[in-house]
């Protein structure tokens, strides 16, 4: 039987990597999946779907933090693929707390390669950040240009895809990064100021509150639903020919937050006028994906149009909020 390791697998993009894996009409369902996550931002609950699908016996949390390298080593030996999600995330986080943020997303990422070189693993996909890209002089941000990190954060997540790369050429070990875009879906998390922009806006269209935008909501973003970059995840760790390469998982458009929290209130039928912040510090203006490489190298195929993915991903905070006060 196969090993699969998810770390950050209680979080959610993890977790919904997780359940793909569990799923045999998605082409996996083959082996055991051992999640190593500290539930710094993960939670056990979002393993419970899991749960009640009656395959816990194939799904095994292991309370690890990935700065632990020693203790990485028996998890990761022998696995066939390794998904590396845990990390800091949050570009503001990283200025705030910057030791964490890069003891985590730089000695954890390459504790979790080490790991995987060592214990022989056939490939790493590793999750990089469209933030390395920074403010770009042209859109879509295309895999060829040059990185021009803004953040601790940035800095941090282009690093792991450097060890990726290197480990490859180096050590042998199949390794692809993929730059995630702004990820949103069910299940993330609302409950910090450093947490993803939508899911802050939905905590806020389901209260009738005010969200507030820093800057002038002119800045845009390709937010990418869930489920499209979590099945990119499973594609990039079969595809051949990828190894030791970087892609974007983007969407391939873009929305300004004034135009997102604009469509949210259509969707609800409700008006909430948004409060307005000074800009972020790190903040990158505007980020949209080209997504030709990993629509063709890949098989990246996004299914959910931005309206589709914000409604699904409102019903499950309203179902969510009414269940367990989420
Ligand atoms: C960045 C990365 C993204 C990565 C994420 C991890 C870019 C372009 N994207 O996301 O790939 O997954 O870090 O944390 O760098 N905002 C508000 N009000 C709020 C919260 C946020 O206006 O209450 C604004 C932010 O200033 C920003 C936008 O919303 O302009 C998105 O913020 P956020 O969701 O935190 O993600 P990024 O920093 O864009």
């Amino acid at each position: 039987m196969k090993k699969y390791v998810v770390t950050g697998g209680a979080g959610f993009i993890g977790s919904t990597i997780v359940r793909m894996l569990l799923d045999k009409q998605a082409g996996f369902g083959d082996g055991s999946v051992e999640v190593v996550d500290n539930l710094l931002t993960g939670h056990e609950h979002n393993l419970e779907e899991v749960r009640g699908r009656g395959v816990l016996n194939n799904v095994t949390l292991h309370k690890v933090d990935i700065r632990d390298g020693a203790a990485l080593v028996p998890l990761l030996d022998g696995a066939d693929t390794v998904f590396h999600l845990a990390a800091i995330p949050s570009v503001p986080r990283s200025i705030h707390e910057p030791v964490p943020s890069h003891e985590v997303n730089i000695n954890g990422t390459f504790n979790v390669l080490q790991a995987a070189a060592q214990g022989k693993v056939r490939r790493v996909v590793y999750a990089a950040s469209s933030s390395a890209y920074g403010d770009t002089e042209v859109l879509p941000k295309t895999e060829s240009m040059a990185p021009r990190p803004k953040s601790p954060y940035a800095v941090q997540k282009l690093l792991g895809e450097y060890y990726a790369s290197v480990f490859h050429s180096c050590f042998g070990l199949e390794t692809v990064a993929l730059r995630f875009f702004n990820v949103y879906g069910p299940r993330q998390d609302p409950s910090s100021p450093y947490s993803g922009v939508l899911s802050l806006f939905m905590k806020h269209l389901l209260a009738h509150t005010q969200p507030t935008i820093f800057g002038d909501g002119g800045q845009s973003r390709d937010f990418t639903y869930v489920e499209d970059v979590a099945g990119l995840c499973l594609k990039a760790s079969r595809a051949k020919g990828c190894e030791g390469k970087m892609y974007n998982a983007g969407n391939g458009g873009r929305y300004t937050l004034n135009q997102i929290w604009d469509l949210l209130q259509k969707i609800e039928g409700v008006q909430i006028a948004a409060k307005y912040g000074p800009p972020r510090a790190g903040d990158v203006r505007d980020s949209m994906a080209d997504t030709v490489s990993a629509a063709t190298e890949l098989g990246h195929a996004p299914q959910f149009t931005i309206e589709q993915g914000l409604k699904k991903t409102l019903e499950w905070y309203r179902m969510a909020e009414a269940t367990s006060g989420v």
